[in-house]
């Protein structure tokens, strides 16, 4: 029972770790756009279209700094987890190889 909860426990952090990378790369993607879409609305003199579009640019970075903020704790946890099972699947591979 210990061990299908904390392999239900490791997964949980993984996956808490990639849904965190997969939205990253969405507001990456944002970020991106939007710089392009302000320097052609500076280029074509639509500054307050700029101006908008500066403020959802800026609402970007602050979510893609929550979600790095964010991700520190998980990703740690998540390859804690993971060494530990590491750790335990060589010594129990070490175990066999001695037994055999
Ligand atoms: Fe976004």
């Amino acid at each position: 029972m210990k061990k299908v909860q904390k392999s239900c426990r490791t997964t949980s952090e993984v996956l808490d770790a990639a849904l965190i990378a997969a939205a990253q790369r969405v507001e990456h993607y944002e970020i991106a756009a939007y710089g392009t879409l302000i320097a052609f609305a500076d280029l074509l003199g639509e500054s307050q279209h700029a101006s908008l579009l500066r403020q959802t640019l800026d609402e970007e970075k602050a979510a893609d700094e929550k979600l790095t903020e964010l991700s520190q704790d998980v990703n740690v946890a998540a390859n804690d987890l993971g060494a530990g099972e590491s750790e335990q699947g060589k010594s129990q591979s070490g175990k066999r190889g001695r037994a055999a």
